[in-house]
Parts: C-alpha cells; sequence; structure tokens
C-alpha cells in the first residue's frame, strides 16, 4: 500500500460475504473503501465477483437470488445493507450504467429526462436545463444538440453509451457505477466514454468495471483486483499496476491467465 494521504471515503464496504442460492459464494470477506471523486476500479476475470459487488452497492441483489450476506456497506457512514434503509432514495443517490447501452424507444431528449418524468417533473424550463446539463456532462451534446426529437435509436453505439451515462447523470447520482461499458465499443467511442469519466469525477464519485485489464490500467485512480470471490489486493492504480505486491495480481495483469 502507497504511503499518500488517503482520499475521502465515500463508501466502505466492511466484511462482505454474499453466497447465492445455489450455494455459490460469491464474495468472500470482502473489506476496502470507495473514494470520492476518484475513479475506482473493480477487476479480474470472469466469475470473480464484480458484478455482484455492484449489485450489493445499490442493492439490485435484493432481487436476485441472494440466500446469504453478511458485513456492511457504509454509504457516507450509513450501513444500506440495513432492512430499514430506503433502497429507492439508495437508487438515486447511486446510478448505474450497463454493458450494453439500453436506450428506451423513445427520443433523446425524453430517454434523459425519463427519470425526472418518473419522478413528476413537469416544469419544462427544468427539464430543458437537466437534459442541456446531463448530454454535457455526458460529452454527447456538442453531437445531438440539434437533434434532440430524434429517436435514440439512430445514435451509434457509443453515442447510446454515453446517453445511458446521460441518463444516470439527469437524477443527480452522488455515485456512478458502471459495468463494463465499453464492452460493445470500438476504440474511438471507448476512448470517449474514458475522457468523459475523467470529466465526471470532478462532481461524482466513479466506480467502474472495466473491460480490459488495459482499460483498468488507464483509468484506476484506485484498483481492487478480484479473483473467485477473494479480493486479493487493492491499492492506488499507479502502485498496482507498476509494482503489484501479490503474485496473482502480477500474473493476471501480465496476461499469464485470465
Ligand atoms: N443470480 C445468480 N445466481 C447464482 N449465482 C450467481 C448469480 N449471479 C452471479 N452468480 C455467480 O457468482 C459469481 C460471481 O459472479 P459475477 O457476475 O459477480 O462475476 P463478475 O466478476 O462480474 O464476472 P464477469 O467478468 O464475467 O462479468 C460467479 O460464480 C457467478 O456464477
Ligand atoms: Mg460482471
Amino acid at each position: 500500500m502507497s504511503e499518500n494521504p488517503r482520499p475521502d471515503v465515500k463508501i466502505r464496504i466492511e466484511h462482505l460475504n454474499v453466497r447465492y442460492s445455489d450455494g455459490t459464494e460469491s464474495l468472500h470477506d470482502i473489506s476496502m473503501d470507495i473514494y470520492t471523486h476518484q475513479i475506482n476500479v473493480l477487476f479480474g476475470p470472469s466469475g470473480g465477483g464484480k458484478s455482484t459487488l455492484l449489485r450489493m452497492l445499490n442493492r439490485l441483489n435484493d432481487l436476485a437470488d441472494v440466500s446469504e450476506q453478511e458485513g456492511r456497506i457504509l454509504l457516507d457512514g450509513e450501513n444500506v445493507l440495513a432492512r430499514d434503509y430506503d433502497v429507492l432514495q439508495l437508487r438515486r443517490r447511486l446510478g448505474i450504467v450497463f454493458a450494453r447501452p439500453v436506450p428506451l424507444p423513445m427520443s433523446i431528449y425524453e430517454n434523459v429526462i425519463y427519470g425526472l418524468r418518473l419522478a413528476g417533473v413537469r416544469d419544462k424550463q427544468q427539464l430543458d436545463a437537466t437534459v442541456e446539463r446531463a448530454l454535457k456532462q455526458g460529452a454527447l451534446w456538442d453531437e445531438v444538440s440539434d437533434r434532440l426529437s430524434d429517436s435514440a435509436y439512430d445514435l451509434s453505439g457509443g453515442q447510446q453509451q454515453r446517453l445511458c451515462v446521460a441518463r444516470s447523470l439527469a437524477l443527480q447520482p452522488e455515485v456512478i457505477m458502471l459495468d463494463e461499458p465499453t464492452s460493445g465499443l470500438d476504440p474511438i467511442s471507448t476512448f470517449k466514454v474514458e475522457q468523459t469519466l475523467q470529466q465526471l469525477k470532478r462532481d461524482y464519485t466513479i466506480v467502474i468495471v472495466p473491460h480490459s485489464v488495459q482499460q483498468a490500467a488507464r483509468i484506476a485512480d484506485w484498483a481492487a483486483f478480484f479473483l473467485q470471490g477473494d479480493l486479493i489486493e487493492w491499492d492506488e492504480g499507479r502502485q498496482l499496476f507498476t509494482d503489484p505486491q501479490d503474485q496473482r495480481t502480477e500474473d493476471y495483469i501480465t496476461g499469464r491467465f485470465g
């Protein structure tokens, strides 16, 4: 672990154990922090538990087959796994973007404000302002500002993914979680999404599962390496990718397995 002062903790994960009802233990005694205004990367081979952890953070696992969970996830010091924690509020505070962009069958404009409409916002000025802000933050505004009423399906894959980022930003979350957001994208679109993340971390906390080790190394301020449900190593990105402390981390990042 490096000696530099640590950034502020946004989410503290303490001794988290998760088991699915078919007996799969997908996270084993995980303890780590997610830091404010940083790009926090979760990486490692398939089946390591990365997506499970993301889903635990905003309790999407309530909907899945989790049979046992232990430990705590403290968001600004409050345990989100507590039974009486306000889950709707939680999901507003932690936005999530998935691997494949899922635009809704409606205009670009309506896609961005979908969540606000659901929340009952009707004020046209507020909606217009949100669309502009979110698309600018999602680095899509310049490409779509003159065609907001076009169908979202007319956008390229990379644009659709930035639209999904903008849709999440419209609700002004505090944390944005992205699960392999560039896995289907070409290198240029991938580069744009990565650049967007660098801008976004000024205002938000980012948690991302990258689609490759190379991407992890490019973007990680902090990186956590997961292997079969264990957190093997967690450190500053530049430390972990240049001088890993665990042989398994080294083997993985140098391409010797996975
Ligand atoms: N709904 C589920 N029911 C049962 N087991 C599950 C479920 N979801 C995930 N698992 C199991 O939990 C483990 C971790 O899966 P998870 O999807 O979190 O891994 P991952 O690191 O995101 O992998 P990938 O890189 O392939 O996306 C795996 O063994 C997986 O088979
Ligand atoms: Mg996954």
